[in-house]
């Protein structure tokens, strides 16, 4: 493994290490939320154990939530099990006052604080001079056993470097936690053992309790030690006279259990604690536990540092957050690791996160679904509260189901307004949201056996839940949701926002077909479950007319979907006109007017896309272009939602022209993976954002590895940045692993091989010949039509331009038939008056200069009677391969043309240099991942790697060396 040393934002790594070199006092709560440790039960921020000021040190423990005023609950602050503190006293019992282990005094000689990621193992490691000139060598280290995850490990060892005395050490656990100066803490008891103590501790309202016992065990000196229970804060007291270079080693082991899962906690984790063996035991075991989910969920990147640790550490943190052991609990939008959200479960959990655990820790992913279906009740409740049937979930989400989104946001200024917040009743597509993962779980694992039990009855009831909010619009003859919020949060009442309308009727497809699949395999629960949810064949058919009736709002001619009704009409916005900025576009305008301006906070159409890509509905590449060019310019990306980058990094990778858009995925993709690690939103302190980190991951596998799943298993059809060398991943598809070991393609992409040529526009003008027949057949039939009319048609095969020509008119297919063959037969006879001297200028000598650099030469064109118009040119002999209308079914766009004349000349496509003059041309070409001249007016060719007028004094070494410079502004 190698240990190169890189940065980011003041801190330095290696493969899986993150290192703080310096103690940065105005750092602190953000560090702290880097460094959290856990396993899957419980998530500690990385405090130091001697505690400062102005911190946040916390314990958050899965499911113990309380309520709290306003967000009505809260994941609880459990007690704190990491103070230790030392204190150094001098030579000889005269010195009476010690110096207490503080970096913020005295002098730091030697600093460094390492989270090795491999092992969810944070270490410290200071050599400290105190105030009173006594040098200290002090080594933390701690860790949440993922072996076993009611146990938590902590070991320091002391050196005194330059000095013979006493050393006190005090080593406790803390009961006065608190949320932002909000305790929960109702009832607190304990005790001493033997080397140790114990808490237990009861939340005020939900009653759970939550014990901790130690046990504390000192090496390498005799030392004099004492259990104090000053109330809430029981310690282990510890007090040895050291001698310079004398290594002592002190280690805290816990356990810790909640009312959750034991009736008893107390005796449960006084129990546990007897079992334990020592540091290095418990630390192998959990080393072991470590290495075997990496195993499985490690993602390699080579060629890029950078983007190889961010991508780790993000996983990392999603690894420490997911509950292993309870199917009661599931993800907060800030992990366990602050305080932001207070705990709350949003979709995030389901579409950002579960894709990781789906494909690589199926159980992980099983438990998170198994929540929603725990708190199906709580759905429940809230559809019958807002006068719906089935199950409505909540768009926060705590213990119970229940809906606990704020009703308000209260400003912290004495005379300001307060906000109501909406989301809690009207983002609701988080129904779909669940159903969608429910099924995306299903689809990937094949587990049967759970969609039976848990997750049909999720689908079916959060789809009865549509049935009675969609309405139906008489008047247009469509089904309409009207009064929601989409996932763009910054339009708080919107009708027929495209993302959830769609959504909606993909859950109601699925519904429908779950509902199949149960009465065909498991009969009975089909019938129990109809009768439990009164799931009727009145509503299927309802079901069944939504879905074909469904309204989303879409333009046809430019595929461009509207977000929802009435957004075109909004106030545009140029958001360049506002940077540079450090602020949400929401916070510079208020919320009044971003509601009434064409910006949004989040991928909303954008989203759909992405989460339709393999749906065909509505996801194809003119859909995606088009929609992509409206609305990635209005979106907030930097300071909106962290949701974002992610999506659209993957969004831009998947664009047609993969050459262009890689480095802007790649940028997206870096905003995203460094979210945390760089505090990029400013807001770390409050918690890791776990929606960004599954997006991180989503972006290497879904973007860059190209992953497409089908019913027959997993495909890449990578695309990795051009710094990447290798991306090394695998995922399991029904009980099956699947390695992915991407690398770059063999060849370097500057090396073009071969060149193909469009004909019409490109190497001849037969535009000309094609307009004439078209003009005549056109007047004989008395369809109005001119060389306007006729622009439309460039590129475009014969079939289609007919088609386009005659518009609204209506002719029986024989008619049309002859009109085809009319058109043609007259094109033939043109076509015959062609001779070399129709070459257009140019076109001669770069065929000569092509050819004389070796490279294959062929013809692409959608003509049927390319070979005709080749040979009237007498061009034929130069060329190696032709690929004309008769050789493939699609037409450009569609890229098949260009692909098939690679095969011809057998030349990987991305050594394959096109020249094109339509814009079609240039589309096909770019999505059959070739290289691309674009020749004529930057409107029409402008995708085109390199643009010019036409061939006319067009140098072939000008033209490679201009793609060799492309290559290397690519990377980065
Ligand atoms: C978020 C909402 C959330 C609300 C209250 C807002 O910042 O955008 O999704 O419901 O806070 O927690
Ligand atoms: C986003 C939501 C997200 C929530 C929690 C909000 O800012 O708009 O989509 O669910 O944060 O992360």
């Amino acid at each position: 493994m190698m240990d190169i040393i890189n940065r980011i934002d003041g801190f330095t790594y290696t493969d899986w290490k993150l290192i703080e070199s310096q103690f940065n006092p105005s750092q602190l709560r953000t560090r702290e939320t880097i460094f959290t440790i856990g396993n899957g039960y419980l998530g500690t921020r990385g405090s130091f154990e001697e505690g400062y000021p102005n911190t946040l040190p916390a314990t958050l423990i899965h499911g113990v939530y309380d309520d709290v005023p306003v967000v009505y609950k809260e994941l609880v602050n459990c007690p704190d099990w990491l103070p230790l503190v030392i204190t150094v006293f001098g030579k000889g019992d005269e010195e009476t006052v010690g110096d207490r282990l503080r970096l913020d005094q005295g002098k730091i000689l030697e600093y460094e604080r390492k989270l090795d990621i491999s092992q969810g193992l944070l270490t410290r490691s200071c050599t400290w001079c105190s105030p009173r000139g006594k040098t200290l060598k002090v080594e933390f280290e701690r860790f949440a056993s993922l072996a076993d995850p009611h146990v938590l490990v902590q070991r320091c060892q002391l050196t005194p470097l330059d000095f013979d005395g006493l050393i006190e050490v005090q080593a406790s656990i803390n009961g006065y936690s608190e949320n932002n100066g909000f305790n929960h803490w109702g009832e607190i008891d304990q005790g001493r053992i033997e080397h140790g103590f114990w808490l237990n501790s009861r939340t005020r309202s939900t009653r759970i309790d939550v014990s901790m016992a130690a046990r504390m065990k000192i090496m390498g000196i005799e030392a004099v030690t004492q259990i104090s229970t000053t109330p809430g804060y029981p310690s282990w007291n510890a007090s040895f006279k050291a001698k310079s270079q004398q290594k002592i080693v002190i280690e805290k082991v816990i356990t810790v259990f909640t009312s959750q899962e034991v009736e008893k906690p107390t005796s449960a984790s006084l129990d546990k604690l007897t079992h334990q063996p020592d540091y290095q035991t418990l630390l192998l075991a959990h080393q072991k536990a470590w290495s075997k989910i990496w195993d499985q969920s490690d993602v390699m990147i080579e060629g890029d540092n950078q983007a190889a640790f961010a991508v780790r550490y993000n996983l990392y943190q999603l690894l420490i957050a997911a509950p292993r052991d309870s199917d009661r609990a599931s993800i907060p939008a800030k992990t366990l690791s602050g305080f932001g959200y207070h705990g709350h479960i949003f979709w995030d959990t389901e579409i950002f996160i579960s894709p990781f655990f789906i494909l690589t820790q199926p159980a992980l992913a099983r438990n998170l679904l198994s929540y929603r279906y725990q708190t199906l009740d709580g759905a429940r409740r809230k559809a019958s509260h807002y006068g719906y049937k089935g199950a409505m979930f909540a768009w926060e989400s705590a213990d119970t189901g229940d809906e606990v989104t704020p009703r308000w946001s209260l400003p912290n200024d004495f005379y300001g307004e307060d906000v109501r917040i909406w989301c809690r009743d009207r983002e609701i597509h988080i129904n779909a949201d669940i159903a969608y993962t429910v099924w995306y779980y299903w689809w990937v694992t094949g587990d049967d056996e759970w969609m039976r039990q848990e997750g049909a009855e999720i689908i079916l009831d959060t789809a009865i839940f549509w049935s009675s909010r969609i309405e139906f619009n008489s008047q247009f003859q469509r089904y309409e949701i009207r009064g929601v919020i989409g996932a763009d949060e910054y339009h708080e009442f919107v009708n027929n926002n495209g993302f959830t309308n769609r959504m909606a009727q993909w859950h109601l497809e699925k519904a429908n077909a779950v509902y199949n699949w149960l009465c065909h395999n498991f009969p009975e629960q089909a019938v129990s479950l109809a009768k439990k949810l009164h799931l009727t064949d009145d509503l299927r058919h309802q079901w069944s007319d939504i879905i074909a009736k469904m309204w989303i709002p879409q333009q046809p001619e430019t595929n461009l979907i509207e977000q929802f009704e009435g957004f075109f009409q909004l106030e545009p916005i140029n958001l360049a006109d506002y940077e540079p900025r450090k602020k949400s576009m929401q916070a510079i305008l208020g919320v009044e007017k971003t509601n009434k301006w064409q910006v949004i906070k989040q991928p909303d159409v954008l989203m759909l896309l992405y989460l339709m890509r393999q749906s065909s509905l509505p996801y194809d590449q003119p859909t995606l272009q088009s929609n992509w060019d409206y609305y990635t310019p209005r979106t907030d990306i930097t300071y909106g939602s962290s949701l974002a980058p992610a999506i659209h990094a993957i969004l831009a990778a998947d664009l047609n022209s993969y050459l262009k858009n890689i480095a802007s995925a790649y940028r997206l993709f870096m905003e995203a993976a460094l979210v945390d690690l760089a505090d990029k939103r400013d807001n770390t302190q409050d918690g890791i954002h776990g929606a960004c980190a599954g997006g991180t991951w989503q972006a290497v596998v879904f973007g860059f590895g190209g992953i497409k799943i089908t019913e027959n298993g997993l495909h890449a059809q990578p695309q990795l940045p051009p710094n990447w060398q290798r991306l090394k991943f695998q995922l399991c598809w029904r009980d099956r692993w699947y390695v992915f070991d991407l690398h770059q393609p063999e060849k370097d992409r500057s090396e073009i091989r071969a060149v193909i040529f469009d004909l019409d526009g490109v190497l001849t003008n037969t535009e000309e010949l094609h307009y004439l027949a078209w003009k005549k057949m056109a007047d004989n039939a008395g369809i109005p039509f001119d060389r306007q009319a006729n622009e439309a048609l460039r590129g475009v095969s014969r079939l289609a331009s007919l088609s386009l020509i005659i518009g609204d008119r209506q002719y029986p297919a024989a008619e049309i038939q002859k009109m085809l063959e009319f058109k043609n037969n007259y094109y033939q006879q043109l076509i015959k008056q062609i001779t070399p001297k129709n070459l257009l200028p140019g076109a001669d000598a770069l065929l000569e200069q092509v050819s004389q650099a070796g490279m294959k030469i062929a013809i692409a064109s959608g003509s049927k009677n390319a070979r005709t118009v080749i040979e009237r040119l007498q061009i034929g002999d130069r060329l190696d391969a032709i690929a004309d209308g008769d050789s493939v079914l699609k037409s450009k766009p569609a890229p098949d043309l260009f692909l098939h004349a690679a095969q011809l000349l057998g030349i990987p496509p991305n050594q394959c240099l096109v020249f094109e003059d339509a814009k079609v041309g240039v589309a096909a070409a770019l999505a059959g991942h070739m290289w691309v001249v674009g020749l004529g007016p930057k409107e029409r060719v402008g995708d085109a790697h390199i643009v010019l007028p036409s061939l006319a004094g067009v140098k072939w070494s000008e033209i490679t060396a201009q793609l060799q410079k492309m290559v290397l502004s690519e990377v980065r």
